[in-house]
């Protein structure tokens, strides 16, 4: 094969006795393929094949709700009953068949959940609806559900599972010194706001043994009041001593994604590896880098200048699912790029449509409407 001259994209990496063929992994993308009522859809397994023939090491599934209440949308993968452990181990199926590792991300939407009834750790409003705090029962039965769905992940046949701590979800509202107003032993300082996370990774990891529980985390909410660096990198290291297998960074949430000022930051290059590179400083586990890691070159200098261990594409690879394999060929020029200034993709999930790229190919589009 033609020498690439990416050495470290494609060096091999192993893990909690998982190896990764390469550094390149699918960071989770909930795209609405799913049909409603989060079922498993031709098209969600059509997507998923598709990514896993990308030539990727590992797909990370997009977010799946361990309880109706903790929802994100109507079309959000479900793992809240055993009742679909079937249509799970059919997206696990489908990724491994094409010899690419397979992960489930699992999820509480906490006060951006669908759901008349939101819950948090406190009160604090998100776009006009204020969350109801949850009662210490109630974080336990929370806790034991994202147990239960880590268990259903191993046995649909995913080699892991990840827990979404990222983009203002439950676990990172009770992190958050501004979702998190408690007065109990789960708010106030930051050991205290990391407690309830650390008891779901405790739980979950009591539950499924062995297997590899990775974590999506949150290290800067960009928001003036939010959680910031300077905290997070304390819960990094707590979350590398319990055992977690990776940590997958990202900036932002939902309250700051569309600000202004955001919105110019994550139109740059590799705009979280600052990020990913802070939290590497502080642990010795595996750190996945996401954010317009748009080209091969930039994805091997982050490896090379050891900012992170792995790469996170989501709609890089979306956009273009040859984009590992053109890089293997030494055909990278020819990559399609996403466009910074284009949101099309979370504007439709927005509204509860399935995405379409305006960069595929008119005969593309017009294939995924037809099947949506
Ligand atoms: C439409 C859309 C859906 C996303 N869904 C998820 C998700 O389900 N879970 C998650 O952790 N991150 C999610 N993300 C964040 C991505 O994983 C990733 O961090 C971000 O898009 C930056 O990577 P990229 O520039 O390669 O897309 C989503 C992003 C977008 C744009």
């Amino acid at each position: 094969m033609k020498k690439t001259g990416y050495d470290y994209l494609f060096k091999p990496i192993n893990f909690k006795g998982l190896r990764l063929k390469n550094r390149i992994t699918m960071a989770p993308l909930y795209l609405g393929y799913a049909a409603e009522g989060g079922k498993i859809s031709p098209l969600l397994l059509e997507h998923y094949k598709l990514m896993a023939q990308s030539g990727a090491a590992m797909i990370v599934v997009e977010n799946s709700s361990i309880t109706p209440a903790g929802s994100g949308s109507p079309r959000t993968i479900r793992c809240d009953h055993n009742r679909y452990i079937n249509g799970l181990a059919n997206i696990a199926r489908t990724i491994k068949d094409q010899k690419c590792r397979a992960a489930l991300q699992i999820n509480h939407a906490g006060r951006f959940a669908y759901t008349p009834d939101p819950v948090s750790a406190s009160d604090i409003p998100a776009f006009n609806r204020s969350p109801r705090p949850l009662l210490k029962k109630e974080i336990t039965k929370i806790q034991k559900q994202f147990a239960n769905s880590a268990l259903r992940v191993k046995k649909a046949g995913f080699d892991l599972v990840e827990l979404h701590g990222g983009t203002g979800y439950l676990l990172s509202q009770f992190v958050s010194p501004r979702t998190n107003k408690r007065e109990d032993r789960y708010g106030g300082s930051i050991e205290n706001r990391i407690r309830f996370p650390l008891e779901v990774l405790k739980r979950v990891k009591d539950l499924v043994g062995d297997f590899p529980v990775g974590y999506r985390f949150l290290a800067d909410e960009w928001l003036p009041d939010g959680l910031k660096l300077k905290e997070s990198v304390v819960f990094a290291r707590e979350l590398a001593k319990n055992g977690v297998a990776y940590i997958s960074v990202m900036g932002g949430t939902y309250e700051s994604f569309f600000l202004p000022d955001i919105i110019k930051k994550s139109r740059k290059p590799g705009y979280m590896v600052f990020l990913a590179n802070a939290i590497k400083k502080e642990v010795k586990i595996p750190v996945i880098a996401a954010g317009r890691i748009s080209t091969p070159a930039r994805a091997e200098a982050i490896l090379k200048d050891k900012k992170a261990d792995l790469i996170g594409l989501a709609r890089m690879l979306w956009v273009d699912p040859q984009w590992v394999n053109k890089t293997r060929q030494g055909r990278d020029k020819s990559i399609i790029k996403c466009n910074p200034k284009c949101d099309a993709c979370m504007q439709l999930v927005m509204k509860g449509r399935p995405a379409i790229c305006p960069k595929w190919t008119k005969e593309k589009r017009r294939a995924y409407k037809d099947k949506t």
